[in-house]
């Protein structure tokens, strides 16, 4: 594969809520398709990206917070520790920013782009962003996790999004 055309799917394109599959084997194929999402990633000032989010159903995720890039493929949360709430936004639903609950510690295990086992331990921000990628991962989305006041508030973004969504097809 040289080249690729990725593009970053809203609300509404039923990819988002499929399950990522396991990669068994990492490729170059992968590498370039992991490259290519950091780089959309930090185009749109996100702080991570999930490959389901670019259309690929692969388990495979890049996260920055400003720390440093992780580019990590079949990440899975084995450990949780305490709670956190803080606001996130997601690429995926624009203009959308709620408060969620999250651990406040996690560890994650995953494989890096040249199969290398990682095992991370994260807390704040980047354990917050760890559970919203990997959320994607399960086809789960921000707003599933919002308050029913929260959900109330951005229902018609949501409409309005699902719409766009369906002219682009
Ligand atoms: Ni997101």
């Amino acid at each position: 594969m040289d080249k690729i055309a990725l593009k970053i799917r809203i609300f509404g394109d039923p990819v988002l809520r499929k399950k990522a599959k396991p990669v068994k084997q990492v490729t170059p194929e992968h590498r370039i398709i992991l490259s290519e999402m950091a780089r959309m990633m930090y185009a749109e000032q996100g702080v991570g990206l999930a490959a389901l989010q670019v259309g690929i159903c692969e388990s495979m995720i890049v996260v920055d917070i400003g720390k440093g890039l992780y580019k990590l493929i079949n990440p899975v949360i084995t450990k949780k520790e305490g709670f956190q709430y803080i606001e996130e936004g997601c690429l995926s639903v624009p203009g959308i920013c709620i408060e969620v609950k999250r651990a406040a510690k996690v560890t994650v295990k995953a494989q890096d782009d040249d199969s290398k086992p990682l095992i991370i331990e994260a807390e704040g921000l980047l354990a917050c962003v760890f559970q919203h990628e990997i959320d994607h991962l399960n086809g789960k989305l921000i707003i599933d996790r919002a308050s029913i006041v929260d959900k109330l508030k951005i229902k018609k973004r949501l409409e309005q999004l699902k719409k766009r969504s369906e002219h682009e097809k």
